[in-house]
């Protein structure tokens, strides 16, 4: 069965969606099959990883966008996927293995004008269409706003496994503990449709530090982090046993910011994503194998 993992922390611009992209192009280059899905209404995964003008056709209309699972609801998640997403200029396929379910601006709707059916929320619908790709996939991956309102319920409901992306300040402390609070609320009101067959609900793995300055001290906001985690833990609130501050921390690197423009992942950039050990590139992939390693069951 695949892994599902939901990136998210209360704490927006923390660098949830570079670090899902990154980390999604690292797994599939490391030969894993993976789904990333978009969540987030601002659209930039899907953005960065179709480009712009690609992403503008789904967006005119909406056609080809999560949200049309839920309105007008006549098509399925299956129809959604866009295999191998990363492609050259002159569509050559970059990146093998790496598929995304995109969402465009209409994903906002969902927090309003659609009215789901009290007996089905939207959450149900989307766990029981994703359930027919799962075998497909090794690992699948949902990019989620700073909140748990219906868009990223989606995802935090499927995954069993939330990485917090965090910066080293007290902001990302917070968004984190505000996380949990928002987390545990959501799996009480959403415990009554979870059916046997279902993984047991999604507890907090991983915390991720992002964007780390060289010659920056993070030692004293990962112990507060730490024993934030620890807390959690001995409270039983939505943090699993075996959680932990992944020790692969993300530099802070200008190609980051650029990978975006060009619309490809760092490790594809070549040369100028680095390449070399000493690389946020090499960080990205050894954030994934960190990522391997953690499995729940191990
Ligand atoms: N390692 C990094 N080095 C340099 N810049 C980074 C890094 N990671 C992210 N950024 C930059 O920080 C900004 C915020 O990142 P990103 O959009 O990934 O955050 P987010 O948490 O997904 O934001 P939101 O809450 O809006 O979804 C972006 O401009 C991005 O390019
Ligand atoms: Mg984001």
């Amino acid at each position: 069965m695949a892994r599902k993992i939901a990136f998210i922390n209360y704490k927006g611009g923390v660098g949830k969606t570079s670090l899902i992209v990154n980390t999604a192009a690292s797994l599939a280059k490391r030969g894993l099959r993976v789904l990333l899905c978009d969540f987030d209404t601002q659209s930039n995964a899907s953005i960065w990883l179709m480009r712009l003008e690609k992403w503008n056709k789904i967006n005119v209309n909406g056609t080809g966008s999560i949200y049309s699972i839920f309105d007008p609801g006549n098509v399925r998640v299956k129809d959604l996927i866009i295999k191998d997403v990363v492609e050259g200029k002159d569509g050559e396929k970059l990146l093998p293995g790496l598929d995304l379910i995109p969402t465009s601006f209409n994903l906002v709707d969902l927090e309003g004008e659609y009215k789901p059916d009290p007996k089905r929320p939207s959450y149900a619908i989307f766990q029981e269409q994703l359930a027919e790709v799962e075998k497909d996939y090794d690992v699948i991956l949902f990019d989620c706003p700073p909140n748990i309102l219906r868009a990223s319920q989606n995802g935090v409901y499927v995954a069993q496994e939330i990485y917090v992306p965090s910066n080293p300040d007290a902001l990302s402390l917070i968004g984190f503990t505000l996380l949990i609070e928002k987390l545990m609320r959501f799996q009480q009101t959403s415990a009554s449709f979870r059916t046997s067959t279902m993984d047991a609900a999604a507890q907090v793995y991983g915390i991720v530090f992002n964007s780390i300055k060289t010659n920056v001290d993070i030692e004293v906001p990962k112990m507060r982090m730490q024993l934030r985690l620890n807390q959690f833990k001995t409270q039983k609130r939505g943090v699993a046993p075996s959680a932990k501050i992944f020790s692969t921390q993300i530099r802070d690197a200008m190609v980051v910011r650029r990978a975006v423009t060009l619309g490809l992942p760092v490790i594809l950039l070549g040369q100028e994503g680095g390449g070399d050990d000493d690389s946020v590139a090499n960080d990205y992939m050894k954030l994934a194998a960190e990522i391997i390693d953690h499995a729940p069951s191990t």
